[in-house]
């Protein structure tokens, strides 16, 4: 890899990053106004203590605006420097389009392609691997990679929506990544995976193209499904599995990689995959407890905020990793 630096093939490099989440925080205990529910519960059971919700009405492409202003000025870019735009995420403004195409309009950019990835918790890290492939190729030097989320607005509000409910968040994300030529730093690998097998353990069936059940009596109408245990379990096993792939593709020691960053849907999640590890869980970057599960924005909030702590250094060796919804999983070995 390092001789196609050296011919010239440059890497992609995260050269910003920024977040955004609505100022309104919705404690565990807020939630008892909907669901049967207790702090203990939730906390115990996911590491969640609050999450941030919009106030209504709210924009998807806005947060993810909030977010990319703020990575773009770390990155020392202006919006007229980016050649496309990526966003990841699950809760667009609209059916169609896309929120990559709103926010392209209020960065005040003319024709920039923009382009939706729709690939739930795994977004960010299917996103980084879109960049990197584009700017290893030449196409493209400047690429603004957004994860923006509002859930608060699909969240099923009945009492049986409770499991599903007190699990997620607002917010989003933002990373500008530029080619460098400088060798050892940027995005080594990307990983991907994805098994529909399991598409519906964890949907939003309707809407659906398929039908206009919505429209009729006894419709479930727009409500998630989780089949919580059976994505635990393969949460564990796939996130570990995708570190481990990273790690043996870069010839690291999992004890040698200075900060992993994990998808933040269970804090029980990354505990196990540091347990596998054996890795202490100061290794690991974790705000599960103050925003929930953001699922797209999740790891650009996670990465923004580490950089913001000073845990990010140039020449840190950094595991991201996702799983979600599809399924979908996949990791990313990075040199910062
Ligand atoms: N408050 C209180 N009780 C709740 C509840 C809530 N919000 N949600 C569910 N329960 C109840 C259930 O009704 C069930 O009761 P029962 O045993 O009387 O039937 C019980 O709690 C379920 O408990 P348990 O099965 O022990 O929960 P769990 O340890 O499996 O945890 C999840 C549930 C959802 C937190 C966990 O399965 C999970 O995190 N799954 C993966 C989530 C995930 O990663 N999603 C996104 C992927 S990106």
């Amino acid at each position: 890899m390092e001789a196609f630096v050296l011919l010239g093939m440059p890497r992609a490099c995260i050269t910003g990053l920024g977040r955004y989440v609505p100022p309104k925080v919705v404690k565990n205990d807020d939630l008892r106004q909907w669901f049967d529910t207790s702090d203990e519960w939730i906390y115990t059971r996911s590491g969640i203590r609050e999450r941030r919700w919009v106030e209504e009405p709210a924009s998807t492409a806005e947060l993810g605006y909030y977010a990319a202003r703020e990575a773009l000025a770390r990155a020392g870019k202006s919006p007229q420097d980016i050649d496309l735009i990526i966003f990841a995420t699950l809760s667009p403004d609209m059916y169609f389009p896309g929120s990559g195409v709103l926010l392209q309009h209020k960065l005040g950019l003319e024709t920039t392609p923009a382009l939706d990835i729709r690939q739930q918790c795994s977004g960010f890290v299917y996103g980084l691997s879109i960049a990197d492939q584009y700017i290893r190729t030449g196409m493209y030097k400047t690429i603004l990679l957004v994860g923006a989320e509002i859930q608060s607005t699909w969240i099923d509000y009945h009492p049986e929506g409770r499991t599903v409910g007190v699990l997620f968040g607002d917010g989003a994300g933002a990373a500008v990544i530029e080619a460098t030529e400088e060798p050892g730093r940027g995005i080594l690998s990307t990983h991907l995976y994805s098994q529909g097998a399991y598409a519906m353990e964890l949907c939003v069936a309707e809407p659906s193209s398929a039908t206009r059940r919505h429209e009729l009596p006894g419709s479930y109408g727009m409500r998630p499904y989780m089949n919580g245990k059976e994505v635990f379990r393969h949460a564990v096993q796939r996130m570990g599995e995708a570190v481990q792939v990273a790690l043996a593709t870069q010839g690291w020691q999992p004890e040698e990689v200075d900060l992993y960053v994990l998808h933040q849907a269970n804090i029980r999640i990354v505990q196990a995959v540091a347990e596998f590890f054996s890795l202490p869980m100061e290794k690991f970057y974790n705000n599960i407890h103050k925003y929930g599960n953001t699922t797209a924005a999740s790891i650009p909030i996670c990465l923004a905020e580490a950089w913001a702590e000073g845990r990010l250094k140039k020449g840190d060796k950094v595991i991201v990793a996702a799983f979600g919804s599809g399924f979908t999983w996949g990791s990313a070995a990075l040199v910062w």
